[in-house]
């Protein structure tokens, strides 16, 4: 298959969707709108809630994006695997009261087969096997058939079929696409639970709204939401295990074993945080809503990546005073500007965030290390935590971190 640059598989999807009548939108800020239940967006509808529910009048019933997102849920599988990271981006087409599953499938078969060039036989996909609740999605299951996708490739699910952001709001059954990565025999009958299979498209159709007692009740218009991870695609078109060996990463990771003076293989737990870390914290800090390092919401999370970032940069014996963060996340900036205008435009910002957030955490960071050598001998309990917070700024979750390392507990939940 045609190897693609990390930023033409953007270029394609959006000019794609265009091409089909969707208005094509700037990504929206990280920071939630008027949305209590996250605190940074962390999908490509995320921002687009209003429009599901009729609170607000879109700009156009089709709409097409790519939205950066967060997601820190699962942040201490970072590193240790080759595709957790942080910071994505997501690739999603919208129909906001216009389109519904027919022309959604047919879409994403196309662009899928006729513009990435993808054999169907690469192709297999799962959709709603129904509940009590909500029958069986037939008419995506005929779609499929339809378009040539062979029965034993369609795999029906309930839990993993449905889709909804958090605990309420617009939902509904969603079909998901996956993409045989192996150089193996492709099976004749999907699995989905075989991870030779990678899942890079989900399209939702959201027909329903869930209240916070789970209450759920049609929504006035049948909309879809689309999401293909940026970064998932491109290292499986890419044809690459390892996401952080994909264009997307691989400049960046060789910049930091430059730095390191180390090899990628042996390191890659530091590396891959270090460069997943520092990118997410790029654009945070880019952000149209100027987010500051500090010890709440948004603030805290950016703080807790550029700490950690530092923590694992000094596991590499990088000199922390140097301008190793200044280097990475330069390079950073230079790849995506072009897309993303707000790194151009908060360069400046963004480097002295993190040099400022460094310095600062720098000064205490080495007299931390020693002092948690010292208490390390028995699970630390909450005051140490605190005392590791409070004088050397440490997250809790960094001294999580290193205690987990050191086979010791901490007392959190005291904390
Ligand atoms: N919201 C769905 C997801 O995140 C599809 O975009 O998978």
């Amino acid at each position: 298959m045609k190897k693609y640059g990390v930023n033409d598989l953007r270029r394609m999807y959006l000019e794609f969707f265009e091409s089909k009548g969707h208005l094509a939108m700037k990504s929206f800020s990280l920071v939630p709108h008027n949305d209590n239940s996250l605190l940074i967006i962390n999908s490509g509808m995320a921002p687009l809630k209003p429009y599901f529910t009729g609170q607000e009048i879109p700009p156009r019933r089709r709409v097409t994006t790519c939205q950066k997102c967060i997601r820190t849920g699962d942040i201490e599988n970072v590193g240790k695997t080759a595709r957790h990271g942080t910071f994505f981006e997501m690739l999603g087409n919208w129909s906001l009261g216009d389109y519904f599953k027919d022309e959604s499938i047919s879409y994403s078969f196309e662009f899928l087969t006729k513009v990435l060039n993808i054999p169907i036989e690469r192709l297999a996909v799962t959709v709603y096997a129904g509940d009590n609740k909500i029958p069986f999605d037939e008419v995506s299951h005929n779609k499929w058939l339809s378009l040539g996708i062979k029965k034993e490739r369609i795999a029906r699910t309930v839990e993993d079929n449905f889709w909804i952001a958090g605990a309420s709001g617009p939902c509904g059954p969603d079909t998901e696409i996956f993409y045989f990565r192996s150089n193996d025999e492709i099976p004749e009958v999907f699995d989905p639970e075989d991870d030779r299979w990678v899942e890079i498209w989900n399209n939702v159709f959201m027909e329903f709204y869930k209240d916070e007692n789970g209450n759920v009740t049609e929504l006035p218009k049948k909309n879809v939401d689309t999401g293909m991870g940026y970064e998932r695609a491109t290292a499986v078109l890419e044809g690459v295990l390892d996401n952080y060996t994909s264009s997307v990463w691989k400049d960046v990771i060789d910049l930091i074993s430059d730095i390191a003076k180390k090899p990628y293989i042996g390191n890659e737990e530091s590396m891959r945080i270090i460069a997943d870390h520092i990118r997410t914290a790029v654009f945070i800090s880019a952000d149209p809503a100027s987010i500051k390092p500090s010890n709440t919401d948004q603030g805290y999370i950016l703080r807790r990546l550029i700490r950690r970032a530092i923590r694992h940069a000094k596991k590499l014996e990088i000199d922390i005073s140097s301008d190793w963060e200044q280097r990475i996340a330069k390079l950073i900036i230079s790849k995506y500007k072009k897309y993303y205008s707000e790194l151009t435009e908060n360069e400046n910002v963004v480097l002295e965030v993190l040099k400022n957030e460094k310095e600062k955490f720098n000064r205490t960071l080495e007299k931390g290390l020693r002092e948690f050598n010292k208490v390390s001998n028995k699970d630390i309990d909450a005051e140490t935590a605190f005392h590791l917070y409070d004088t050397y700024g440490f997250p809790i979750e960094l001294t999580e971190e290193l205690a987990h390392d050191a086979k010791i507990k901490v007392d959190t939940l005291g904390f």
